[in-house]
């Protein structure tokens, strides 16, 4: 059977990291019988400038009516000017809301080959394996009110919600278990129960989960700014950290610096009946077009379709075990490379992943 992959570029250099993703996609077509089929829509500032809208129907009706979605990136300084509901990362909002996509899983693996593209020593990094698990469709991203209002006085008030329902709760946390019964059986819960309600709430409901239902995972309870620091000062201590939308967005860029580069990290969003596949890095519009860029991310972010929406283990495996055969061979696009001079372009990258996928038929 056909697997129908919807595939959204977006914007920068979202179009050559998924074209490279896409050659990795076409190699497991040629070479090892994957039946695939891409149906190409727009999302985000490509997508307002082709329908005047960040998440179009269009979009929309093709996201539905496909086994997985793969994203690239989505924004830049051209739509900034935009009205807030117009811009690119509205889009990218509203598909994970439209999606129903709960539960956003950042893997965040060091690579031993990059251990010195890392800014942190080696050993505090040696070894690092954390999944941080992400609550994406609620919190202070979606709580309502929200906005900016006038006040008598002539001054402004700018103002969102942060709330957190039980069933919102539940459902994230339970992931964060599952996850973590198929890993070292560690969760840490990060919240900032000691300042504020709705996080207070979360501790309340994951422990009244964890002693329920997965009373064989380990949980723990962390603040987020001590777990900012221990994630710099001790990350091996982490195996999967599970929280809130904002504390998830922070923490998992924080954490794809431990590997060197926010360009090796990929991501699944999932929900109950979709799942889509993105890069955690942005658009990065200042070498957008310039095949610079890093497809590794993209690429990885495959591998988690194959192996979470299309149940294909064995080929999530070869994509990454030819990532790190090209690390192996000393291959870095400039976000990963000391010496410039001798990076190479997001094409020879996705090319040498290829390539390596192809040696070992
Ligand atoms: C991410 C991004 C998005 C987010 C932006 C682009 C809206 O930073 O996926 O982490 O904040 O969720
Ligand atoms: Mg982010």
């Amino acid at each position: 059977m056909t697997v129908n992959l919807a595939i959204l570029p977006g914007d920068g250099i979202g179009p050559e990291i998924v074209a490279e993703a896409i050659k990795v996609l076409n190699v497991l077509k040629a070479d090892f019988a994957f039946d695939v089929a891409y149906r190409y829509g727009v999302i985000g500032g490509a997508a307002y400038d082709a329908e005047g809208s960040p998440y179009p129907d269009s979009t929309r009706a093709l996201v539905h009516d496909c086994d997985a979605v793969l994203l690239g990136a989505v924004g830049g300084p051209k739509w900034e000017p935009l009205d807030k509901p117009s811009r690119p990362e509205a889009g990218l909002l509203a598909i994970r809301a439209d999606l129903g996509l709960f539960a956003n899983y950042r893997p965040t693996k060091v690579h031993p080959q990059l251990r010195d593209a890392s800014t942190l020593k080696p050993e505090v990094i040696d070894g690092v394996d954390i999944m941080v698990v992400r609550e994406l469709v609620s919190g202070i991203y979606f709580g309502q009110p929200r906005g900016v209002e006038e006040l008598p006085d002539g001054q402004k008030r700018g103002f969102n919600t942060l709330e957190y329902t039980t069933s919102e709760i539940e459902r994230i946390a339970r992931k964060a278990f599952e996850a973590a019964r198929l890993r070292r059986g560690q969760v840490c819960s990060i919240d900032k129960a000691n300042v504020l309600e709705s996080t207070e709430y979360w501790r309340t409901v994951v422990t009244e989960l964890h002693a329920k239902e997965y009373a064989d995972v380990s949980l723990s309870h962390m603040y987020v700014d001590n777990a900012a620091m221990q994630l710099i000062r001790n990350p091996k201590q982490f195996d999967v950290m599970v929280t809130t939308n904002l504390f998830g967005d922070i923490l998992s860029d924080e954490a794809s610096m431990l590997t060197g580069s926010i360009g090796m990290l990929p991501s699944a969003s999932i929900g109950e009946n979709f799942a889509m596949y993105e890069p955690i890095h942005g658009s990065a519009p200042d070498i957008a077009g310039e095949n610079k860029a890093n497809p590794l991310a993209t690429i990885l972010s495959v591998a988690m379709m194959l192996r979470y929406t299309l149940n294909r283990e064995d080929l999530a495996n070869r994509v990454e075990a030819a990532v790190e055969q090209v690390l192996d061979g000393g291959l870095r696009t400039a976000d990963l490379s000391a010496d410039l001079a001798t990076a190479v372009s997001c094409s020879d990258m996705g090319e040498a992943v290829c390539q390596a996928l192809r040696e070992g038929k």
